[in-house]
């Protein structure tokens, strides 16, 4: 083993998932059709379609889940011997109002999440929630386009008040949109769909839609923190970003320019969310592209006084860019990439880059000054079971040694303030980008197959084992 960097003692090891990706039961319990159930399977490779609806033959991961709907009480007796002290999930949306749009919220729904949030405590785990992760309604795409349109504030607001009041005793660690800004991506229908609920729009406004819907996000999530703090001031309500590096792909000034506008342009919506403004370049940009957003001065008011308590944020690779000539310095995530020589990159082509994870940290922490939460890290592979029915997975154990131990440095010799560390996927779950069961994440291996055929059945991978000593050990025991 290697030896670590010992973290402070109320340091939250946990493990993340999203309801989507595991609870199943689509149907059960009051629940209504939300974006997830609307997306058919995808591959390596091969992007996930999204239907007009569910259609009655179609491959739809999401409804299946690993049916935790009914296991998660089993899940939680593995997830304490493993040593976890926190366990990040989220609600689905679609348990509480179905539709969205209902005045009532669905009691069913409520009761299945405090049994849940219940049983985790009993297990000594601390619950840590995404309010909308990559899920909502879909009614509230067919009636009222998604968030391009204002009433969602109101929708969303209200959902998120019903739950913080319900589980105010509860849940002190809250997100409210899982990684915003993969709408970075506004050219791939995937994230816009996923993030802002736009479906059906043209090429034409496609990126002055995804800002009007990112700044009805900002302006609810903004709502909503300040509707968590008057229901209990002890709630911490974070922002989720999806934090991917990008750097210049040489020492030419040119390129230096470019990668950190392609950087601004990532993460303004955590200058919004945690600075409460929108910087300069973008105001410019928008003037000169002729977008024209709404922000009113209410709005910016609602930014500047409800900023968010930390920043939550995913970490999984960083990406390489060369300038491309524009003025503007605009930036296009879905052509502008390159490979980064020095790093190598997962089966699907993510680059792995553990030193990243600290160079991050510390770019937030000068940037925003708030306490950092990491909400999701780990990779994804595929998971070969020997004969005797045993996944062992060091690549999987070297890529966590590598990563936590850049982010212990950022802690114990930078300085960063740091709640916890979540990894991604802590239990094999539905993929959110290609809707594989393949590509597995988990310390704790679910034996379904990406047509959901299988047993079900929970083993525990050699990374199981890796990560309980590590807790045990305060971080120290790599
Ligand atoms: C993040 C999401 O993008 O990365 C998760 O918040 C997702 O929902 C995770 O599952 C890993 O991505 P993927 O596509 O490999 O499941």
């Amino acid at each position: 083993t290697k030896q670590g960097l010992k973290m402070p003692d109320n340091f939250l090891w946990g493990g993340a998932v999203a309801a989507h990706q595991l609870e199943g039961g689509w149907q059960e319990g009051g629940k209504g059709v939300s974006i997830a159930d609307v997306m058919l399977a995808g591959k390596n490779g091969v992007p996930r379609v999204v239907t007009d609806g569910v259609l009655p033959d179609g491959n739809y991961p999401n409804h299946r889940g690993i049916d935790f709907y009914h296991t998660y009480a089993d899940d939680f007796k593995l997830f304490k011997e493993m040593g976890m002290k926190a366990f990040r999930t989220s609600i689905a949306w679609t348990r509480i109002f179905p539709n969205g749009d209902e005045t009532e919220p669905n009691e069913e729904g409520l009761q299945f999440y405090d049994d849940m949030f219940d049983a985790l405590i009993e297990n000594g785990i601390e619950p840590v929630i995404t309010l909308s992760h990559f899920e909502m309604p879909y009614h509230l795409v067919t009636e009222y386009g998604g968030w391009r349109n204002r009433k969602l504030i109101d929708f969303f607001v209200r959902f998120a008040e019903v739950v913080f009041d319900r589980y105010k005793n509860k849940v002190k660690y809250w997100m409210t949109f899982n990684e915003i800004n993969n709408q970075t991506s506004w050219k791939d229908p995937h994230p816009m769909l996923q993030n802002s609920a736009l479906k059906d729009y043209s090429e034409d406004e496609a990126q002055e839609l995804m800002y009007l819907a990112s700044h009805h996000e900002m302006v609810a999530s903004a709502l909503a923190t300040k509707v968590a703090h008057e229901i209990n001031p002890e709630m911490q309500v974070g922002c989720m970003i999806a934090m991917n590096p990008v750097y210049p792909a040489s020492s030419n000034p040119k390129d230096i320019l470019f990668a950190e506008r392609a950087m601004q342009t990532r993460y303004y919506w955590g200058d919004v969310q945690a600075n409460g403004k929108y910087p300069n370049w973008l105001l410019k940009m928008w003037e000169h592209k002729g977008f024209n957003i709404g922000v009113t001065e209410e709005d910016k008011e609602i930014l500047a006084k409800y900023t968010c308590d930390y920043i939550g944020f995913s970490y999984y690779m960083s990406w390489t860019v060369s300038d491309t000539g524009d003025e503007w310095l605009e930036y296009d995530e879905t052509t502008n990439h390159g490979d980064n020589p020095f790093l190598k990159q997962s089966d699907w082509g993510w680059q792995i880059d553990p030193v990243g994870l600290r160079y991050a940290m510390n770019w937030m922490w000068d940037r925003w000054q708030k306490p950092q939460f990491i909400v999701e890290n780990g990779f994804g592979a595929y998971d070969k079971k020997d004969e005797n029915g045993e996944v062992h997975d060091d690549y999987r154990i070297s890529y966590f040694q590598n990563h936590i131990s850049e982010m212990e440095k950022a802690v114990v010799l930078d300085g960063v303030e740091l709640y916890g560390y979540c990894p991604w996927g802590v239990i094999d779950l539905v993929s959110a980008s290609t809707g594989e069961m393949a590509k597995r994440y988990g310390f704790i291996y679910v034996d379904l197959d990406d047509m959901g055929e299988g047993s079900g059945e929970r083993s525990k991978k050699d990374s199981f084992n890796w990560y309980q000593k590590l807790v045990k050990s305060d971080g120290v025991d790599l």
